[in-house]
């Protein structure tokens, strides 16, 4: 639980002293690597003065806003996020703190700075990629960049689930999905941390949309949040053991998140025994007390955007009058401290003279776009493009300049620079970045006896020229989400004019979108193909031109539900959109219970645009042998996977599961799934393990998963609406308390006891 017995406490301090002063630790046991974090942290604070213990606990920003008169400290790393100060003759290293989960960005609020670094591809980019490794590198680049500039605190992964598809901030949420975010987030954070920089899993939770986010409440069921949303933060801390968690700027049941007891106190520490600390969002925070007493154990920012400093002097204050106990203030400490000694931040130090191969981290950005691109339409095999083509009109989108990124705090600014400055708005959340990887070029690459013509779209008789010139015609859609607003589904401008105008005096229209999200497509059926690249990040042109050429295989599914219109979703209006000002409001989630993204239309009998885990790929594949068994408790599933088309290329094989007698959110839900590369002709059988929570419900009065004894089906497919096998098995009834076994190791990703 969050404040640790004080007996266990003294017992692992009284065995480590010795081990501490055995390995020479002299003055400084907290310094010795061979202790457990937990008990470095204690020791650390034991020895800690209060005013040290206040400083630990308080962030500021580390960038000047044009007509502030705040001032970062002068060791902040300018134009950063935060900076909280170390205690030198601790030998604790200060905590500098970077956005975000897609690279190192800087804040736009110091326009003088800017570091220029290579960006990931947006998280659902990553996500569609169906390949945990890809995350876990890219997690790695993005970690190195930062330990090279200078950082060792990174606020990202997110790992929201898409529950409002016009989210401005999905494009850095991974999924719909509990599972596939989990899994993808865990393993960015396990990149990250490999590089002795602190990941910091954000925003915990619910905050799925922006319009109104620092007021809305979000209201649902416990149960149901437990086996959707909360989940996907569970499985994302269990796979990857984050130094830090964010508190998000909405309420959850009436209350703000950041003093929120039953997120922070009950669920985090109480249910998944959770002992990294907690940072709130920027401007989170609202109270001392209650914060501190929830479970706030670093106040962010807070000079510049909270309504008043809330730690700092008023948390000595309420130390000093037993508002706030000082064993409280101790545990803060001791679990900020835990975090840096279990990551590594204190044993090695970052280097922000240490050279970054950028060469080598674009090509990290590039295969993970290259294989999160995924192909929605392919009329008449016109994809891949053929090498033998000759005229090709390139229409939009700036592809002759570069590929579009997201806008707000997780902007990284590009090596070599915008690619088309002056876009969008010039201040928050703008301006509109583009990488400067541009498609045009890399198209040219790809098919170098063909002729390129380039027109920009603003003219639509002018692209319709061209497309009649034109063998093939590509036409690029943007379209731009930030942090803050959320988007329409609809393209924005001319795009959809544009698109139909050019597919109806050429056939052979094949049409590339960078979005951040699902987009409507009206003109769908008069177009010959479709690719979904996302935000593409610092490779991304490349990765298009290869997959449009057919030098990769398509291998991208979606990681969440393209809806055929606004009507169909579980919120037809964005909840809040109608209010003025900042007016509170409360969503109510119980509308959708779990049934997030593909489990709403499948509950409610509904078929969208395109379904989750839906993505064609070049070759094709077959599926045969599907069996289920129980083994040591655990459901495993197997399958072999078989290219019987004529290229090599990558399958995502999918099995979902749901009980034959109904009763859940949804006929079913994912259950695991296992990306296989294949040569032609080539086979092979993989297995798929399910998490027990998977098969269960969360039953909310006995506090425990629970699984109903009966007969339960196994579907396997390549996507969430098109299955090719199903199997059934019958289960025994089995449950388990809501605090799951987690088995933490000693290494870089932390060392928590269960107790
Ligand atoms: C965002 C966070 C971000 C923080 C620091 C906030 O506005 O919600 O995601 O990490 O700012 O820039």
């Amino acid at each position: 639980m969050r404040r640790l017995k004080g007996s266990l406490a003294l017992v692992l301090l009284g065995a480590c002293a010795c081990a501490a002063h055995a390995a020479g630790a002299a003055g400084r046991p907290w310094l010795d690597r061979q202790l457990s974090p937990d008990v470095r942290a204690r020791l650390a604070v034991r020895a800690m003065s209060q005013r040290e213990k206040l400083r630990l606990v308080f962030g500021y920003f580390g960038s000047v806003t044009p007509g502030s008169p705040y001032r970062p400290p002068r060791q902040a790393r300018m134009g950063s996020a935060g900076y909280v100060p170390g205690i030198a003759r601790l030998g604790i290293a200060p905590q500098w703190i970077s956005d975000a989960g897609l690279g190192v960005a800087t804040q736009r609020a110091s326009t003088d700075v800017y570091r220029e670094r290579t960006a990931l591809p947006s998280g659902l980019a990553t996500a569609a990629s169906w390949n945990p490794s890809l995350a876990e590198r890219g997690g790695a680049m993005i970690g190195a960049e930062a330990r090279a500039s200078g950082f060792n605190v990174l606020l990202g992964p997110g790992a929201d689930l898409v529950r409002e598809v016009r989210g401005g901030r999905d494009f850095e949420y991974a999924s719909e999905d509990p599972l596939l975010t989990g899994v993808m987030a865990g393993a960015e954070i396990r990149g990250i941390q490999s590089q002795h920089v602190i990941a910091v899993l954000k925003h915990f939770a619910f905050n799925d949309q922006e319009t109104g986010r620092t007021v809305y409440d979000a209201r649902i069921a416990h149960a149901a949040g437990r086996e959707s949303d909360l989940l996907g933060f569970e499985l994302a801390i269990e796979q990857g053991h984050p130094g830090a968690l964010m508190c998000a700027y909405n309420r959850t049941d009436g209350h703000y998140n950041c003093q929120n007891r039953w997120l922070l106190h009950h669920v985090l520490d109480g249910d998944w025994g959770y002992r990294g600390y907690v940072m709130s969002d920027w401007g989170a925070t609202h109270s001392t007390v209650r914060s501190a007493l929830a479970g706030l154990d670093q106040d962010s920012a807070s000079s510049v955007f909270d309504q008043r400093p809330y730690y700092g002097a008023a948390l000595a204050r309420a130390v000093a009058d037993g508002r706030v106990s000082e064993a409280t203030l101790d545990e803060m400490d001791e679990r900020i401290l835990r975090s840096m000694f279990a990551v590594g931040v204190v044993d090695h130090p970052i280097d922000p003279e240490a050279h970054i191969d950028f060469t080598a981290d674009q090509a990290v950005a590039e295969a993970d776009e290259q294989q999160g691109i995924v192909l929605l339409k392919n009329a008449a095999g016109i994809l891949p493009l053929a090498r033998t083509v000759r005229r090709v009109a390139v229409i939009g989108g700036h592809a002759d300049r570069g590929v579009l990124s997201g806008g707000g705090s997780s902007t990284v600014f590009p090596v070599g620079g915008n690619a088309v400055p002056g876009l969008g708005p010039q201040g928050w959340p703008g301006p509109r970045v583009y990488l400067p990887n541009a498609p045009l070029g890399a198209m040219m690459g790809q098919a170098p006896q063909a002729r390129f013509r380039y027109a920009s779209g603003r003219n639509i008789a002018h692209a319709q020229q061209l497309a009649k010139w034109a063998d093939r015609v590509v036409v690029f859609a943007m379209q731009w989400a930030a942090e803050s607003q959320d988007v329409s589904l609809r393209l924005r401008g001319q795009q959809n004019q544009l698109i139909a105008a050019v597919a109806a005096v050429n056939p052979h229209t094949v049409v590339v979108l960078e979005t951040g999200g699902p987009v409507l497509m009206p003109w769908l059926a008069r177009v010959a193909g479709v690719l979904e690249a996302w935000f593409p990040g610092s490779g991304g042109g490349t990765a298009i031109a290869r997959v449009l050429f057919g030098a990769a295989d398509p291998s991208g599914h979606l990681p969440v539900s393209f809806p055929a219109s606004s009507r169909e979703l579980a919120f037809p209006q964005l909840p809040g959109a109608a209010l003025r000002g900042n007016q509170p409001f409360s969503i109510d989630y119980g509308r959708q219970g779990a049934a997030v993204g593909y489990k709403w239309y499948q509950s409610k009998g509904l078929k969208p645009l395109y379904p989750f885990g839906y993505g064609l790929s070049y070759t094709r594949f077959a599926y045969s042998g599907l069996s289920a068994a129980l083994e040591h408790g655990r459901l495993v599933v197997r399958f072999t996977v078989r290219n019987v088309g004529r290229r090599a290329g990558a399958a995502v094989p999918q099995v979902y599961v749901g009980p034959l007698a109904g009763g859940w959110e949804a006929p079913r839900r994912l259950a695991g799934w296992h990306k296989v590369e294949l040569a032609p002709g080539a086979a092979r059988t993989v297995s798929v393990t399910v998490d027990p929570r998977l098969l269960a419900v969360f039953d909310g009065a006995k506090h425990r998963w629970v699984r109903a004894a009966g007969r339960y089906v196994l579907w396997l497919g390549d996507s969430s609406a098109h299955f090719v096998r199903s199997v059934r098995i019958t289960l025994p009834a089995w449950q388990h308390p809501a605090r799951w076994p987690v088995h933490y190791g000693h290494g870089a990703h932390g060392a928590r006891s269960a107790g």
